[in-house]
This record gives C-alpha cells, sequence and structure tokens, in this order.
C-alpha cells in the first residue's frame, strides 16, 4: 500500500535523521503518503482523515515532545477503524503491521480472562518495555478496548503520562492506539440530525462531536473508559469514524473490485450497495456494518 506512495517519491529521498532511517525516506515523504492515502483510501471520513493527519504529523515533527501520542478511535463496525491503523502502520513502517515494532493486542483475544489480569498487567509492561527499548519509534494498537478489563490498561498509565522515562526507559516516542465502539451511537447520532436538519455531512466538526465523546465515553462501562487514561486525560484525541452511506460503500466495492483488477460499472457497484442492510428503520441511511465484508460480499456478484 504504501510502497507505491513513496516509490513516487524516489527522488526525493534523502537518509533521515529521524527514526524513519531504517526507511530511507524523510519525514516529508512519508507525511505525503499518509496524507495520500487517507485521502484516496479513506471513504466518508472526513474528521479522521484531518486529525490522525494533523496529530501524527505534529507528533513526528517534534521528536522532543514529552509524552506518547496516544489516539482514540471510535466507532460503528466496519468503519474502518482498524484500517487507518493499518495504513499508519505502513506508512511508518516498511513491513506495516508486521513490522517489529508494530504490536497489536485484541482485548478479548490477548487477555481474555479477568482473574488473570494481574498476570496480563506484568505481560503487557513487559511487552511494551522490551519494544520500546528495541525500537526508537513503535506502535501500539489496543483493538476492542471497550472489551478491557476494568483496571488492566491502568498498568501502562505510567508510560503515556509526561515522565521523560520510567525506570531508566523512555516511552515518549510511543504511538498508542485504542479502537472502540464507545459511543458509537452518539456519533451516528450527530450524523442522524445534520441529515436531517438538510446541512452537510463534511460540515460536521470536531466541535460537534469530542466532547460528546469524551462524555459518552467517561459515562460508559468498562476497562478503558473507567481507566485512568480517562480521567487522567491522557488521551491526546477522541478521533470520530462517521456510519457510512451507501455512496461511500460503493466506493468500497469499486475498491474491492480494483483489487482484483476489475472496473466494476455503476450498476454492479449499485448491485452490491443494495444488497447491505441500511438503518435507522425510517431513513435507512447508514449501512449497519459500514464497509465489512465488502470483498467477500462481491464474490457474490461475480460473473
Ligand atoms: N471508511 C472506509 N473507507 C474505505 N474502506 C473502508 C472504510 N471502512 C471500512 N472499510 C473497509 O472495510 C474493512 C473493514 O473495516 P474495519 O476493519 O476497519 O472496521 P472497524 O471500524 O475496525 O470495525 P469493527 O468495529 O467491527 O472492528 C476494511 O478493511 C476496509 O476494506
Ligand atoms: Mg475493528
Amino acid at each position: 500500500m504504501a510502497g507505491s506512495c513513496k516509490a513516487s517519491f524516489t527522488s526525493l529521498c534523502v537518509v533521515s535523521v529521524s527514526f524513519f532511517l531504517k526507511y530511507q525516506f524523510s519525514t516529508d515523504v512519508v507525511m505525503r503518503c499518509l496524507a495520500k492515502d487517507l485521502q484516496t483510501k479513506l471513504h466518508g471520513q472526513h474528521l479522521v482523515q484531518s486529525v490522525v493527519l494533523k496529530a501524527i504529523q505534529g507528533f513526528v515533527n517534534h521528536p522532543e515532545s514529552n509524552k506518547p501520542l496516544t489516539l482514540s478511535f471510535h466507532g460503528w463496525s466496519g468503519t474502518g477503524k482498524n484500517f487507518v491503523a493499518r495504513i499508519i502502520a505502513e506508512n511508518l513502517y516498511r513491513d506495516g503491521v508486521k513490522s517489529e515494532c508494530v504490536r497489536l493486542f485484541i482485548a478479548p483475544f490477548h487477555f481474555p480472562h479477568a482473574r488473570l489480569v494481574d498476570t496480563y498487567k506484568g505481560q503487557l509492561r513487559e511487552a511494551i518495555r522490551d519494544m520500546v527499548l528495541r525500537c526508537p519509534q513503535t506502535l501500539f494498537i489496543f483493538d476492542e478496548a471497550e472489551k478491557l478489563h476494568p483496571g488492566f490498561i491502568d498498568a501502562i498509565k505510567p508510560y503515556m503520562d509526561h515522565y521523560d522515562n520510567v525506570d531508566g526507559v523512555t516511552y515518549r516516542r510511543a504511538i498508542f492506539l485504542f479502537l472502540s465502539n464507545i459511543g458509537g451511537a452518539a456519533i451516528n447520532d450527530v450524523a442522524l440530525d445534520f441529515w436531517h436538519s438538510g446541512q452537510n455531512r463534511e460540515d460536521i466538526g470536531m466541535e460537534d462531536l469530542e466532547h460528546r465523546l469524551r462524555a459518552e465515553t467517561m459515562d460508559s462501562q468498562g476497562g478503558f473508559a473507567q481507566s485512568e487514561l480517562m480521567s487522567g486525560h491522557l488521551i491526546d484525541f477522541f478521533v470520530p469514524f462517521l456510519p457510512l452511506e451507501y455512496r461511500h460503500v460503493k466506493l468500497c466495492a469499486r475498491d474491492a473490485y480494483a483489487a482484483r483488477g476489475i472496473d466494476a460499472d455503476e450498476t454492479t457497484l449499485d448491485e452490491v450497495a443494495k444488497a447491505m442492510l441500511y438503518v435507522p428503520k425510517e431513513e435507512r441511511l447508514f449501512s449497519a456494518q459500514g464497509c465489512k465484508s465488502i470483498p467477500q460480499r462481491i464474490n457474490f456478484f461475480l460473473p
């Protein structure tokens, strides 16, 4: 994914003095590629495009920053949370999510049992510490964060705080992403209100959502919402993923066909998009599963 973008900048390649040394690409090229990927591959998420880019760009360009970057992605299923995490990884690391400096934790998979929380805490601290010692720049992704056990994530709160180092190890060059569906309904309500009042979806601003999202999260139950990361204001940005509409589903279908070398026509794209379920019942505006399973669904429509 990122390879093709960076390849087009080969002539601009310089040996970077930053942590991008291993890619031989300057941070400027990396950021331009990240911006391009967010613009062209991600559909219907104008807030995500601008917030994620600004947050990562600011962080990367200010290596003296006194805390790690912590972003919390919120939204309904299939709206692109994991997709964006992957785009970030693929742009920051040559091997993308497979890089030894990127780690994905899936809450119910890696930390399933409440009774083992204390053991998991030690394991998580150690895993993060080891990676930070090995890599100049790390990316940690916590998927399904709403399912983290109470108290668990507090184990790494000191790593995310404003400390120069913890026990001699500095965590300031880490990026933490938390992915959850917390506040998804509130995001959808705002998008629906805009639609009802005849306003453009693209006019929804962070000011319409961020405070509400923060409040919704604080009011939610669960180990992430009730963690010290929240009460200690250690989340730098709450990133809202809007529910996807029919036209976005069509774009996802177009991409899925293109990935198989097929230039699908409008009729075919309409067929795929029409086969999805749209909610709420009256407006039938938002795809209930976003763009999830579109690559699988197009099999059904292939000749
Ligand atoms: N906004 C989007 N633009 C383009 N493609 C998208 C978008 N949202 C989802 N997709 C496509 O759908 C797939 C599934 O989306 P993704 O896994 O990112 O959803 P999610 O938000 O993490 O959902 P969940 O909460 O169910 O985990 C992606 O791999 C991508 O192909
Ligand atoms: Mg996901």
